[in-house]
């Protein structure tokens, strides 16, 4: 029994912030954003009270909506993130409960910029075993909320977003073949929102010194970022015996444009066939890859064979092989 996906859903925030925009909040420009990241603009969810789920929820519903799916039939809500709703209450039985899933447990998955991947490992597994048969990952994140905007180191790469996926048993063999999953803590110190948790909670003279942010080491997790999605991507092709030619889609997360086109070269991977939306989302977490697949679900065919790849805080890394399971509809 193979895990499939059978249906794509998303949403992006309205508000959209260019490089023009962040030119009159920090030092930087439009030509420096775009030739070291390929970011021309990012989406921003604004409204009192408004978190990930509120993004979550939206996407569910257009997956539900475009599929006709009746969410009392859905068996488990994942929605990936690095960004809860908040500390203790899970973002997953909210969303669940929100969009009807009314016979579904849910929990919430966290591994940073990996959450989606790791999240279809996951997911996937739950319908191979035979377990469950509606199966609803939701990748998510309101990178906004941990963002200094007085940061230009930070500020001008990420976005919020969110993408939805269905996962259904396949008896054809469609759906995902192979994984390669990997993590690593001595990285964490390079990628990290460091007080606000468990081991520093947040005080007054965190909040005094906007410690309550994300601090990325970018040169690091850039170096590791290409070597290793890099790295995973081209396993993953030698011990499924697939050549260059075989593939018809690579969907990495969109950090920086350079770490993707670094992939895409290592397997010699031509240009038209890498997803690329970066431009409009910047790096949304785990809205990067549902949301590639959201943009591009038109252009997928049966059969067509795609790596998934992700590389992220933590670190966490990966790559993920699937073959796509219906044609446009
Ligand atoms: O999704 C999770 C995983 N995250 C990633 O994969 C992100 C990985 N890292 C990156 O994408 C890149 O390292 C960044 C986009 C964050 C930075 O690009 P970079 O090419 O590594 O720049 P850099 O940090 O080496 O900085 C180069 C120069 C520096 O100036 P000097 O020292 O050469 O004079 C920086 O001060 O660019 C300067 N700089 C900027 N200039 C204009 C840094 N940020 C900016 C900015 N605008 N926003």
């Amino acid at each position: 029994m193979n895990a499939a996906i059978t249906a794509v859903g998303g949403y992006v925030p309205d508000f959209v912030l260019t490089n023009k925009i962040l030119e009159g909040m920090v030092d930087t420009n439009d030509e420096w954003i775009v030739s070291r990241t390929g970011i021309k603009e990012r989406r921003i969810l604004r409204g009192e009270g408004l978190g990930t789920s509120f993004m979550a929820i939206h996407a569910a519903k257009d997956l539900i909506q475009k599929s006709n799916l009746d969410p009392a039939s859905i068996d488990l809500v994942i929605v990936a993130t690095a960004t809860p709703d908040m500390q203790a209450a899970s973002t997953a039985a909210y969303t669940a409960s929100q969009i009807g899933a009314v016979n579904a447990f849910a929990f919430d998955l966290d591994a940073a910029c990996s959450s989606f991947l790791f999240g279809m490992s996951v997911a996937s597994s739950y319908i191979e075993t035979g377990r469950y048969k509606k199966v609803l990952l939701i990748g998510a994140d309101k990178n906004s909320s941990m963002i200094n905007y007085e940061d230009r180191a930070t500020c001008i790469i990420f976005g919020d977003g969110a993408g939805a996926v269905l996962f259904e048993p396949n008896e054809e063999g469609y759906g995902v073949q192979d994984e390669y999953l990997r993590s690593d803590g001595s990285g964490r110190d390079y990628l990290l929102v460091k007080y606000g948790g468990s081991s520093f909670p947040l005080e007054h003279t965190h909040i005094d010194n906007k410690e309550q942010f994300v601090f990325q080491d970018g040169k690091n997790v850039f170096k590791h970022a290409v070597f290793n999605m890099a790295d995973v991507s081209e396993r993953i092709l030698d011990r499924n015996n697939l050549s260059k030619d075989d593939i018809a889609w690579l969907a990495a997360h969109q950090a920086n444009k350079r770490i993707i086109d670094a992939t895409a070269n290592r397997i010699g991977l031509e240009d038209e066939k890498v997803m690329m939306n970066i431009q409009k989302y910047g790096n949304t977490t785990s809205g990067t890859l549902p949301l590639l697949l959201f943009d591009y679900e038109s252009q997928l065919k049966k059969g067509d064979k795609i790596i998934f790849a992700a590389f992220g805080g933590g670190f966490n890394w990966g790559a993920l092989y699937l073959t796509w399971a219906y044609d446009p509809r």
